[in-house]
């Protein structure tokens, strides 16, 4: 049966525009985006006639790429909002760590993660790249409400063995043994939707040996990796001390602390924040091909900074974007994309930063994180409606007296700013209903 969705079609298979399809159609191929027409060719209806093709009518709906999270926290879930008047690191020791240390009960995590789970589908976020917690039977339980979901992810059991609590510090071995654990649990797991990925949370939590060790078992198994850099001048400034012996003239940066240790580009790698990568940071993200995620919302809470998105862009990085909750206050990728936004026109207006295009930030939602997807399968398209790409869809219309009387291009701006979850009427992922 082939399916053709008919509606208004928007996406961004390039940053600098909207392609805009108004009452038009879809035509799937399978489970994957075959072309979009203004009509219906005779051969088409011929197949609609004789029931082996059939309409989708979602007319006065946006039909738009699902949303993806490049990065964001599940044990935080809990936590969204709480003890935001702290910079970083002292909000990782007063309220993050101890949060965390439930998730050693695995019913804490039977509790929690449903929720979660619920919400990110709720929100439309169909895949995403996910840290849990140090636990193995609490990331398993993550695992398995992905799975209820029918959502994507993939989802890292995070790597700590100091500055942190006694409950969650690991010795090199076991923190590497519970990795392999996690990955082998994964790679075994029939009909599972979720993905391993190494999660050393981020370098100043894990000794130079537990960071090389994960980067063996990354590269051994052809497992990506995913970690934070360069989110404040603080943490750069410790990662810089604790790693003195290990830097020198040449090797001066954060980003070499990972690349050495075989953490940056051997496999696909996000790194999130960047909010103030050095030279050296760019030119080895660059060379790596590493993702950096943009975590508009969480730099604002933390008041880590504002990133230089168009800065980034504009120098060719590899750039998605993340809800980071809890420090992100929001699964809702809508308000995160309008949080990159606003800090790129405070960027604009403060320091001169170039201005931001809303189309940009929409790819780096779909099509942007869609490519670190792509990076890890490189057989799947994902992102877009462009021809063989998978059709991941969010099927989207805002009850609202005015909505009928908006262009599509503002349809969509309003369900940018103002979209509720109640606005997501349906979701695709891989062609299947979920
Ligand atoms: N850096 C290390 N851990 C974390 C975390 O949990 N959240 C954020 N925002 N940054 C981190
Ligand atoms: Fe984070």
């Amino acid at each position: 049966m082939i399916r053709i969705f008919k509606g208004c079609i928007i996406h961004t298979p390039t940053k600098d525009k909207f392609e805009i399809y108004e009452n038009e159609y879809l035509v799937l191929d399978g489970n994957l985006c075959d072309r979009i027409v203004s009509q219906l060719d005779q051969d088409l209806l011929d197949l609609v006639d004789k029931g082996e093709a059939l309409v989708m009518d979602y007319t006065d709906h946006l039909i738009i790429p699902s949303f993806i999270d490049l990065h964001l926290h599940a044990p935080q879930y809990i936590q969204m909002g709480v003890g935001l008047h702290l910079p970083l690191i002292d909000w990782l020791n007063q309220y993050t760590f101890k949060i965390e240390e439930r998730f050693a009960d695995v019913n804490y995590a039977k509790k929690c993660y449903p929720a979660f789970v619920k919400d990110l589908y709720d929100w439309g976020s169909l895949r995403s790249v996910i840290f849990g917690t140090i636990h193995n039977e609490s990331n398993q339980v993550l695992v398995e409400e992905l799975d209820k979901k029918g959502l994507s992810a993939m989802v890292g059991k995070v790597n700590m063995n100091r500055f942190t609590t006694i409950g969650l510090t690991e010795t090199v071995n076991q923190s590497l043994d519970k990795t392999k654990g996690f990955i082998d649990y994964l790679t075994e797991k029939q009909d599972t939707k979720q993905e391993a990925i190494v999660t050393p949370r981020f370098a100043p939590s894990c000794s130079y040996d537990l960071l090389d060790g994960l980067g063996q078992i990354a590269g051994e198994r052809a497992v990506p990796v995913q970690s934070h850099l360069c989110e404040t001048r603080r943490e750069m400034d410790w990662v810089k001390d604790l790693f003195k012996d290990r830097l020198n003239e040449e090797k001066t940066s954060y980003s070499d602390v990972y690349h050495m240790t075989g953490l940056m580009g051997n496999t696909p790698t996000v790194m999130a924040h960047g909010v103030y990568l050095e030279d050296r940071d760019i030119k080895l993200c660059k060379e790596n091909q590493v993702w950096i995620a943009h975590c508009p919302t969480s730099n604002n809470n933390l008041s880590s900074g504002i990133m230089p998105l168009t800065k980034y862009l504009d120098l060719g990085l590899s750039i998605g974007l993340g809800s980071d909750i809890g420090a992100g206050h929001t699964l809702a990728m809508n308000q995160v994309m309008v949080s990159a936004i606003e800090n790129a026109k405070m960027r604009h207006t403060l320091f001169g930063d170039r201005m931001i295009m809303e189309s940009e930030v929409f790819y780096l939602c779909t099509k942007g994180n869609g490519s670190f997807f792509e990076a890890v399968h490189p057989e799947k398209s994902i992102g877009s409606f462009e021809k063989g790409a998978m059709f991941d869809a969010l099927i989207v219309h805002e009850e609202h007296p005015v909505s009928g009387s908006l262009t599509p291009l503002e349809q969509l701006q309003r369900f940018l700013y103002c979209g509720e979850k109640q606005s997501i009427k349906k979701r695709f992922l891989e062609g299947l209903e979920i």
